[in-house]
């Protein structure tokens, strides 16, 4: 595997590499960025990894600082599952000035579930992904869809700015109690990590009640909210909403997803389940 620092390196390998498959990252990576570069290579001739922990995505009071950043693990993981290319830049490559140009998601979009917790979330995860298809020129990008909203908010920029890159979803993948895996789950103590797949069961309680026709959707929320809080989490939000854009779903037909996010001690989950 090369390692790219810099842009112009990092473009002449691509213009060698015929069909590329992109998977952007954070780092600190485990089974579910694997499972994300496993099928970028069944999908090109080439894949390219990204690593960068993106300040612009970060609030204030966020934990940009704390950030779990492990270079060396992560190399070695993306060189065994046969990632050909890693952009690892750092904040002078990516950001040699104040970024002042932004992507701004469309209305509804990014002020909503995590932006309406994560204020200017979006605006810095759309401005880091185009700015790096910009200087990967991927054919495929793929995400997944343990960050639901992040994947629609990407979505629809790739559409509505007519990018040449295909956008590919994957599936959540998850510790053998359902626990999704994320970065972020280091964080957890052993009594709290017993506790987070409690996040996932209320989920997929909903998921059922509603595959079984329940229709009641408040009170589904209610008493997930409920049962969280009466185990010690914060919720942030947990909500019954539909597949296309996130809104409260109109008609009976319609494909839906389940959203959750809460915080169990100093730690911030996010899960989700499409009905
Ligand atoms: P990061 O949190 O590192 O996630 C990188 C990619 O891995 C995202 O597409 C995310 O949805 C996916 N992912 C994380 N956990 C997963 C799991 N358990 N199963 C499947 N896929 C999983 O998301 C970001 O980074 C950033 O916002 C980024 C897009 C790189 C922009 O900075």
């Amino acid at each position: 595997m090369r390692i790219h620092t810099a842009i112009a390196s990092l473009r002449a390998a691509r213009a060698r590499a015929g069909r590329v498959a992109f998977v952007p990252t954070m780092g600190n990576l485990h089974d579910g960025h694997i499972a994300l570069m496993r099928e970028a290579a069944r999908r090109a001739d080439t894949v390219i990894a990204s690593i960068f922990v993106n300040r612009l995505q970060f609030g204030p009071a966020e934990d940009f600082d704390k950030y779990p950043r492990t270079p060396e693990a992560d190399r070695e993981k993306l060189e065994a599952v046969g990632v050909a290319h890693l952009f690892a830049p750092d904040e002078t490559v990516m950001y040699p000035q104040a970024q002042g140009c932004r992507v701004v998601p469309g209305p509804g979009q990014a002020d909503i579930l995590e932006g309406a917790c994560r204020p200017g979330h979006f605006c810095g995860v759309a401005t880091v992904v185009l700015k790096l298809f910009n200087i990967v020129a991927p054919d495929v990008a793929l995400f997944g869809k343990k960050d639901y909203q992040q994947l629609m908010v990407l979505t629809n920029m790739a559409r509505e700015l007519a990018l040449p890159t295909e956008i590919v979803a994957q599936d959540t993948l998850r510790a053998a109690d359902g626990l999704a895996l994320s970065s972020r789950n280091r964080y957890l103590s052993p009594a709290e990590r017993a506790e987070a797949p409690r996040l996932y069961r209320q989920i997929a309680l909903v998921a059922e009640a509603v595959r079984g026709g329940a229709r009641d959707y408040a009170a589904l929320e209610a008493a997930a909210l409920e049962t969280l809080q009466g185990h010690g989490w914060q919720p942030d939000y947990f909500t019954v909403r539909r597949r296309a854009d996130l809104q409260a779903p109109q008609r009976p037909d319609e494909a839906l997803v389940i959203l959750a996010a809460a915080r169990l001690g100093a730690t911030r989950l996010i899960d989700n389940l499409e009905v």
